[in-house]
């Protein structure tokens, strides 16, 4: 089933790889996520590949963000799976791990890649915890990364650092894929 969805995402995505390369880091962080917390790996994965496959028709028009796609893939896709799709952009409340790791990650994704982008070196290999938190704690740096959708990571009791340090090796280990 991941690799059927793949093979969707790549298609439609085929003219906007930055978008694509969001979604293979989402799914490397919910791959991870599911590992550190015991949960079914294939399931988050997918849900990470899968969360923005609406994003070009919705973009204007954030109120259906998630639910395009559960539409969509009703039937096709596990329900739990839609159900942390569509509670992703904050319409519908996150009701578990899924739900909370998808909505968490997401945001960071993009922290991070933003944080390799101004190091010294360019390489995420090169970015350590410390240096994403750093550019964390700078509220004005990649203002579009919400700080306190990532922060919400805590209400599945883990740290903000420990979540970062998850997300950012399951990103290193698909450097390649991501352009980073
Ligand atoms: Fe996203």
């Amino acid at each position: 089933m991941r690799n059927k969805i793949y093979d969707i995402l790549k298609e439609k995505y085929k003219n906007n790889s930055n978008l694509f390369k969001h979604m293979l880091a989402v799914e490397a962080c919910m791959s991870g996520l599911a590992e550190y917390f015991n949960e079914n790996i294939e399931k988050w994965q997918i849900a990470g590949l899968i969360h923005d496959y609406d994003y070009l028709e919705t973009k204007d028009n954030i109120e259906k963000h998630g639910k395009l796609t559960v539409n969509k893939f009703k039937g096709i896709i596990d329900d739990d799976i839609l159900h942390a799709v569509e509670a992703h952009p904050g319409n519908i409340a996150r009701e578990n791990l899924m739900d909370k790791a998808l909505f968490s990650c997401d945001p960071l994704t993009g922290l991070i890649v933003a944080s390799t982008l101004m190091h010294p070196t360019r390489k995420i290999e090169n970015v350590d915890v410390k240096f994403v938190l750093n550019r964390f704690k700078e509220k004005r740096f990649a203002a579009g990364a919400d700080r306190d959708s990532i922060k919400d990571c805590e209400t599945m009791g883990i740290s903000l650092k420990d979540f970062i340090e998850i997300c950012l090796n399951s990103m290193k280990a698909i450097s390649k894929e991501i352009g980073l």
